[in-house]
Order: structure tokens, then C-alpha cells, then sequence
């Protein structure tokens, strides 16, 4: 049987005997006595556990990314690097601080230091980036770093300062080291609940092979959804399957304005791939959990655990893009609409897996924009979200319309009423009007801690009518710019 191995702060660390379902963040305070990593939360919120993982397949070359340790289970790991705030130290000199820790003591960007270690951590990220340059971006990269005293002027201030600064450190070294291909794994361990597996297979016919070994297998990608089953719910799992090793996941191809996203594409690498081609997607992702989420998250886990709350299931739906399924037989195409077949269920047989999505970018000419209404804007989970579409022909009569709703129903779905009240109407304030009227007969929505059942329906009612207001001198408007509070002067405030 394998054993899992990686590397920590370059140095090599093997696991056995080690259930599947440990976390990172258990790991490294735990056997390898690091407990600079702090645990908040445990459930992705907070930070306090940020580490940095080498992505040796991002595209663009490799790169360090910062994740909730708390999140990611220790044999995802395998084969791979992760520095924690231990591994930053260089040497003697200036107190062996790294860049970024100098810069946050200069900063003064430290109280209790409870939170340091993790913000250390995605400020790392953030100086090993050279994408760092609008304030929005800053506010992004350190979103998911909560720090109750402090304040977050002095924090941001270091950060700014030493983004995109890539210094010479043990991290850029690792970086041009020499990187194999993910290799493979089958690891099980027994434990009081029984053995529990954990396969990272690395091509089609191993996988197929082991799904049918193992019928009661789940799934795993970034685990920003299926980690909390563990951390928060105790789960036991008998097999865990891995899709990291199938690097034809990862792939986002374009031609011409056909699209092809891989299931396994994180969407750190989606919102840049889509931010000036396919706005309403990338305005999705900018207010999708944090930078550390959307590190680890993927295409496939959002849309695969059918939450009907998922934010990128309106899109699709909006987008009429096209899910592709792969089992041993071959792939199947089935349409955004009909994927999600229940709450929390999808039109996926037993050994199918979800392969890529595939869509064509709305032309120029779309009206089409995107919505996520929660209680804050960052670090938040939908109430309501929307993906609203029209095309307008040359005399201004709506040709087709596409009103997509999360948070409305049991499943992400269109607004049927109200895109037949759009269809073959002047394009006019009055219409969006009717629309709004008749979106109460497409949906009967829930009362929960969210939202009434009365406020959802105001809302969604709501959108349509901004929506008109909204893509009035833009038909597909980007987000403006929206600094944080603690806005500074200077280029990169
Ligand atoms: C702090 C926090 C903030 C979050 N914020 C948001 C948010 O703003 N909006 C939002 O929509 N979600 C949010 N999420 C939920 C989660 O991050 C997303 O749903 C994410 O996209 C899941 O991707 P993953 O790769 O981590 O999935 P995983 O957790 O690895 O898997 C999720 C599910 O999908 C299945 N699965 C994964 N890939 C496939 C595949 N290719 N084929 C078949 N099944 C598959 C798995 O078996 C599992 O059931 C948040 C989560 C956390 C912890
Ligand atoms: S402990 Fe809070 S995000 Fe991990
Ligand atoms: S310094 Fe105390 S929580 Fe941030």
C-alpha cells in the first residue's frame, strides 16, 4: 500500500498509518509539531491557518497558492510543497524576518499576532504575484484573513508594499526546482470506523477501474465543500477519489469564442481567464468566498455538489452551456438546464464524472449581467443570485432571453414566466416591468435564515428591474471598482 509524501518547508515528510480524513492543519500541529498554523474556525472562514501550496500545474507555469489548511486533507497533498510561517525564515540576518513579515512589523500590522501566521501566509502569495495591480485585487488576495484587533489599514498598507515584489527566498527557489508529474496513489488506513481509501489515479482507465472497485466512492477536488463534511460533520468516509491526477481537467481552452472549461479549473484561474471575455462569469467569482477558497476550489465541485444556492449554476444556466459527463463507455452531453435534477442531485450516473463544461462567450451585442445579493460582500453566501441575459435585434425587439436563479427554488432554474414575458417585446423598462410581475409564478421560494420567502421574491423581481437600468450604456458591464474603506493613496490603493 502507498504511503502519502510531500514536502514541508522543503523538507520531505511521509505519511502512514494516518487516516485519509486528517486535515493539514491536524497534520502540521499535530506529528510535525508545527503549530504556527492556527486553527479559527476550522471551516475556511477565518484565515488563521493559511498556508502556501505549490500548483504545479497553474496555468502560466507553476505557482504558490494560498489554502485553508484547515480544509485540504492531508493526502491531497501528495506530491507536492507547502511552506508554513516556520519555512519563511532565511537566515540570521534581520532577524531571519522574510520580506513580508518585515514589512507587517514595519506596518505595525500585529496585536495579538493570533492572526499573523495566516496573514503572513497570503501576503506571501501576494508577493510572489505580479497580477497585484488595483486595489481591488489587494482587497481580494487578503479577504479571507479575518484579524479581530489589529484593523485592517496597517495589514493592507504591508501588503501593498510587498506585492509583486518576488524576492529572492526559498519559495522562488522551489519554484524553479525540478517538478514531476502528480503521481499516483492508493492509500488506506483502519481505523475505529473501519478502513477508509484515498486513490489519486492519473489516467481514465485506472479511475474507472477503481470506481468500480469501490461503488461507494465520493469524489474530491479542492475540498472547500467536502472538507467541512469532515471538520464539521464528522463524516466517515470508505473511498475517496481524487481527480487532481487527471490533468485533462485542469484544461480551459478557447477557440474563437467556443470554450471549454476542465472540471477541475480552480476558479482563481477562471475569474482571470474570464475577466474582460466573459464578464457576467468573472463578476460571479469576485465575491465568491476568498482568495484561499477560490485557490483550491473548482469548476466541477461547485456545480457537482448542486447546491442551489452554488454561485456559478446561474451562469452556466444563462450561458446554455453544456455539461459533459465521462464513464468507461465515452462521454454524454447533457444541457446546463437538465443537470441539476433535485436538490442537491444531478443528472451524473453511478462511474460518470463530470470531464468540462462547454459554452460559446455571448457576443458583444448581449445584454447579460450577473448578481450575488448576501449580507456582506465578501467572504458571503448567496440569499439570491441572478444571471439575466437578453439579445436585442437592430429594431429592439427582445429575440431570446435567458433569467437564471439561485436561492429561488430547490435547484438553480430559469424564470420561464418571465422570460416569456421578454420574448418578442420592445426592449423598454416597461417590459422588464412585466417580467418582474410574472417571475411570481415561477417560483415559490423557502423562508430560511437567509431570507424570507417574501424578500426573496422581492428581490429576484427586483434584479430584472435593475438589470434593465444596469446594462442600459454597457450591455455587459464589469464591475466598478470598489475599494474597501481603508483606501490609500498611491497607484496600488
Ligand atoms: C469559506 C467558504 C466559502 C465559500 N464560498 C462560496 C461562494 O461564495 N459561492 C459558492 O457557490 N460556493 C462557496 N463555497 C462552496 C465551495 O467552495 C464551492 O462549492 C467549490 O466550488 C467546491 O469545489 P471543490 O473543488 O472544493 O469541491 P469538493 O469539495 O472537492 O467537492 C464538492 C462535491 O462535488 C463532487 N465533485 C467534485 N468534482 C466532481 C466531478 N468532476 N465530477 C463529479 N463530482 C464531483 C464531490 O464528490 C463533492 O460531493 C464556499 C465554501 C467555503 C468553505
Ligand atoms: S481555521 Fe479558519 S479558515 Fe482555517
Ligand atoms: S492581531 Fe489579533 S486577531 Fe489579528
Amino acid at each position: 500500500m502507498d504511503c502519502v509524501t510531500f514536502h514541508v518547508n522543503g523538507r520531505k515528510t511521509t505519511v502512514r498509518d494516518v487516516s485519509p480524513t486528517t486535515t493539514l492543519l491536524q497534520y502540521l500541529r499535530g506529528p510535525l509539531h508545527l503549530a504556527g498554523t492556527k486553527e479559527g474556525c476550522a471551516e475556511g472562514d477565518c484565515g488563521a491557518c493559511t498556508v502556501v501550496v505549490l500548483d504545479a500545474e497553474a496555468p502560466g507555469g507553476p505557482r504558490w497558492r494560498a489554502v485553508n489548511s484547515c480544509l485540504l486533507l492531508v493526502p491531497l497533498l501528495h506530491g507536492t510543497h507547502v511552506f508554513t510561517v516556520e519555512g519563511l525564515r532565511s537566515g540570521p540576518g534581520d532577524e531571519g524576518l522574510h520580506p513580508v513579515q518585515r514589512a507587517l512589523v514595519d506596518a505595525l500590522g500585529s496585536q495579538c499576532g493570533y492572526c499573523t501566521p495566516g496573514v503572513v501566509m497570503s501576503m506571501v502569495e501576494a508577493c510572489h504575484r505580479t497580477d497585484l495591480d488595483a486595489g481591488w485585487k489587494l482587497d481580494d488576495q487578503m479577504c479571507g484573513n479575518l484579524c479581530r484587533c489589529t484593523g485592517y489599514r496597517p495589514i493592507r498598507e504591508a501588503t501593498s508594499s510587498i506585492a509583486g515584489l518576488c524576492p529572492d527566498d526559498r519559495l522562488r527557489a522551489a519554484l524553479s526546482g525540478k517538478r514531476d508529474a502528480q503521481p499516483s496513489l492508493d492509500y488506506a488506513t483502519d481505523g475505529l470506523r473501519g478502513s477508509q481509501r484515498f486513490c489519486i489515479p492519473t489516467d481514465w482507465d485506472t479511475l474507472f477501474d477503481v470506481l468500480e472497485r469501490h461503488p461507494s466512492h465520493r469524489f474530491i477536488q479542492g475540498a472547500t465543500d467536502l472538507g467541512l463534511d469532515v471538520t464539521k460533520h464528522g463524516r466517515h468516509f470508505d473511498a475517496l477519489v481524487s481527480l487532481q491526477g487527471l490533468s485533462e481537467l485542469r484544461r480551459l481552452d478557447t477557440n474563437g469564442s467556443r470554450w471549454s472549461v476542465g472540471a477541475g479549473v480552480k476558479l482563481a484561474d477562471l475569474e482571470d481567464a474570464t475577466d474582460h471575455a466573459v464578464p457576467p462569469l468573472s463578476r460571479m467569482l469576485r465575491f465568491f468566498g476568498s482568495r484561499q477558497i477560490k485557490n483550491s476550489a473548482t469548476v466541477g465541485g461547485n456545480l457537482c455538489n448542486a447546491s442551489p444556492i452554488g454561485d456559478l449554476a446561474p451562469v452556466f444556466l444563462a450561458l446554455d452551456a453544456t455539461f459533459v459527463a465521462r464513464g468507461r463507455g465515452g462521454e454524454r452531453r447533457v444541457a446546463a438546464e437538465h443537470f441539476f435534477t433535485g436538490y442537491r442531485e444531478t443528472a451524473l450516473q453511478p462511474g460518470e464524472v463530470l470531464a468540462r463544461v462547454e459554452f460559446e462567450a455571448p457576443p458583444p451585442t448581449a445584454r447579460f449581467a450577473s448578481y450575488k445579493v448576501s449580507k456582506r460582500r465578501e467572504m458571503d453566501i448567496s440569499a439570491v443570485s441572478a444571471a439575466l441575459r437578453v439579445h436585442v435585434d437592430d429594431r429592439g425587439t427582445i429575440t431570446s432571453a435567458c433569467f437564471a436563479f439561485g436561492g429561488m427554488a430547490a435547484t438553480p432554474a430559469r424564470a420561464r414566466a418571465a422570460e416569456a414575458a421578454a420574448l418578442g417585446q420592445t426592449w423598454s423598462e416597461q417590459t422588464l416591468e412585466a417580467c418582474a410581475a410574472a417571475i411570481g409564478s415561477d417560483f415559490t421560494p423557502l423562508t430560511d435564515h437567509r431570507g424570507s420567502a417574501w424578500y426573496r421574491s422581492t428581490l429576484a423581481a427586483n434584479l430584472l428591474r435593475g438589470f434593465y437600468a444596469d446594462v442600459a450604456d454597457e450591455p455587459m458591464p464589469r464591475l466598478p471598482d470598489r475599494p474597501t474603506g481603508t483606501l490609500l493613496g498611491g497607484p496600488r490603493a
